[in-house]
């Protein structure tokens, strides 16, 4: 039987201006190249456990326009259900604006119909959740509707991840309801309200912020995942590769997690084949296109 994942959360499509330097505050630059390619991280994540072998629904929301039948069509191409995404008829689908650099990236995105994705459509599809082993969950869509899933899956025992990007201020009921939580290391730094120059200091804050609540567990671009295991830092290193784009690849890693997590490997394995299933995903263009499929992972 495959590894049952409910995600809830947003369907972006990315409008993507490639360069070859971001520019400076009120500075132009010459883009490259265009590109209008399925994005969200919610819609990425399912996309990523998909791939890798996992039953993933999705519970969302897009507007009733073309790009979010894109989108859907995008899901259902690669197994992902989605007759758990709602269609809305007075908001558009949601978008990011995405200045992609090679190793850099900056996203501003329009919530749209993400904001329509309601505590009362998560209750609808309660049963998904229940039936699942693992929910997924992040933050481009309303902050009650996360907790209403998280609070789902809590009473039936489903394991909870939570990816806290883009950062929001978290309540302490919401974070008791998550078995998981994966900031990168900025959002880390908003969690924990502190800066991190050195790794001896982000060992100590992550020992500090992660005594009690969800295990800890900071994703850190090219240098890898870090999580404490016995009281200390482990950092699994990501391969070196030819980086083309990074965006989507905290979605791979998250994805990825929650399939392994779903399947019964402990912390160690599952971060490492996350961090596996990431660096591959930096190799291609696009947040979705680079999503490697579980033998992508086992052969590489
Ligand atoms: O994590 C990457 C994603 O963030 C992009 O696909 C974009 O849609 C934004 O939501
Ligand atoms: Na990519």
């Amino acid at each position: 039987k495959l590894p049952r994942i409910a995600i809830v959360g947003s369907l972006n499509m990315d409008l993507v201006v490639s360069m070859q330097r971001m520019p400076k505050q009120g500075e132009t630059v010459k883009g490259e190249q265009f590109h209008t390619v399925p994005g969200g991280k919610g819609a990425n994540q399912a996309l990523a456990c998909a791939r890798l072998g996992g039953d993933a629904a999705l519970i969302g929301a897009v507007g009733n326009d073309a790009f979010g039948s894109m989108m859907k069509e995008q899901m259902k191409a690669n197994n992902v259900r989605t007759d758990t995404v709602a269609t809305i008829q007075d908001a558009p689908t949601g978008i990011a604006t995405i200045m992609h650099a090679d190793h850099d990236n900056s996203i501003v995105i329009v919530e749209g119909a993400n904001g329509s994705c309601t505590p009362a459509w998560i209750e609808h599809h309660a049963e998904i959740i229940r039936q699942a082993q693992v929910l997924l969950v992040q933050l481009e869509i309303p902050l009650a509707s996360v907790r209403e899933a998280l609070q789902i899956a809590r009473d039936s025992d489903v394991i909870t991840v939570l990816n806290p990007a883009p950062y929001a201020e978290l309540p302490e009921e919401l974070l008791q309801l998550v078995d998981y939580i994966t900031p990168n290391e900025t959002e880390f730094e908003c969690l924990s309200g502190e800066l991190y120059v050195s790794e001896e200091e982000l060992e100590a804050g992550m020992r500090q912020w992660g005594m009690e609540g969800p295990t800890l567990i900071v994703t850190r671009g090219g240098n890898g995942v870090s999580f404490l295991k016995d009281g200390s830092l482990q950092t699994i290193r990501a391969p070196q590769v030819e980086v083309v784009d990074t965006t989507g690849a905290g979605d791979c890693f998250n994805g990825a997690f929650s399939v392994a997590i779903a399947e019964g490997f402990d912390l160690a394995e599952a971060v490492a084949f996350g961090v596996k299933a990431a660096t591959l995903s930096v190799t291609k263009f696009g947040a979705q296109a680079g999503m490697p499929t579980l033998d992508d992972v086992n052969t590489n």
